[in-house]
């Protein structure tokens, strides 16, 4: 049973205005990832979405808000992404960065479930890099959750994550996997909106993994976002987009850095 219009745009607006996330008018979208959280208000029937999405708009509930928001957003993730952009970080880009106490810091903005920054952790363990910190952010405290638990099915971790990097710095619960504590206690989990001020966060950075998020945005969050994060990042920091993904045409702040196979910029003279 379809959604009538009217409800499938007021869970596009109550997504868009919480997060930026478009879902232009993906009726079965909504109609699928609601199902569940209707199912567990108790509401049933062939209209039981329809009648949830009422419901949302009566009770103006900031949890259950939160929760549809969650159920929204799209969270698909895997290891080492697309290889490149996590192979170059310990190769091309810290070489180029002033030593710092502390070591290079670095973040993974909208990391989902932790494939991301734990692929960060291992490229840098593996290459000698002992000595970083590495905070990683969403806007869902679900996926949050799960990433810092660091468990992961047969499923998840046949996603990307090479034997090798599974042999070391995983080790087997609960019939799948579980990244072992001294990889967890690497990452620093988040919670933290996006289009919220990003002075909110403790430092600036040197490395942001930027990937696969802007890509549900209308081009203004595009542009918003991508001048907060350029507030934060530190002298000679880089940017790391998804493959697709360009602030070309949306903030002429960048420039890119070539390195086959990634789409990496810095901001033109440096960082603000
Ligand atoms: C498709 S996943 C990408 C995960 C990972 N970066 C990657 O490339 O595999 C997009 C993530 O961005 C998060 N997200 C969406 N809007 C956000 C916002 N306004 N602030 C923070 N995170 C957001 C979602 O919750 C989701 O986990």
């Amino acid at each position: 049973m379809s959604l009538p219009a009217r409800s499938v745009d007021y869970v596009a607006e109550l997504v868009r205005r919480a997060s930026a996330v478009e879902l232009d008018g993906k009726e079965y979208l909504v109609r699928a990832r609601l199902a569940p959280l209707a199912r567990a208000e108790g509401i049933r029937g062939r209209r039981a979405v329809e009648a949830y999405i009422d419901l949302l708009r009566e009770r103006k509930d900031e949890a259950q808000q939160e929760r549809v928001v969650e159920a929204m957003v799209t969270t698909e993730t895997s290891w080492f992404r697309d290889g490149e952009p996590f192979a170059v970080v310990p190769t091309a880009l810290l070489p180029t960065l002033p030593a710092r106490a502390g070591g290079p810091r670095l973040w993974s903005a909208g990391c989902s479930t932790g494939q991301e920054p734990y692929s960060l952790a291992m490229v840098l363990l593996d290459a000698g890099v002992s000595t970083f910190s590495l905070l990683a952010t969403d806007i869902s405290s679900a996926v949050l959750e799960r990433a810092q638990a660091g468990r992961y099915d047969a499923l998840e971790v046949s996603r990307g994550l090479p034997r090798q990097a599974r042999a070391r710095y995983f080790r087997r619960a609960d019939g799948g996997w579980r990244v072992r504590d001294e990889v967890r206690a690497r990452v620093d989990f988040r919670r933290h909106n996006l289009l919220g001020g990003a002075t909110s966060l403790p430092q600036t950075f040197d490395v942001v993994f930027l990937r696969h998020v802007l890509m549900y945005f209308d081009l203004p969050n595009r542009a918003l976002v991508l001048g907060r994060v350029r507030e934060r990042l530190a002298p000679g920091g880089f940017l790391v987009l998804g493959a697709a993904e360009t602030p070309l045409g949306v903030d002429e702040a960048w420039e890119r850095v070539p390195i086959r196979g990634t789409s990496i910029y810095q901001p033109i003279g440096g960082a603000r």
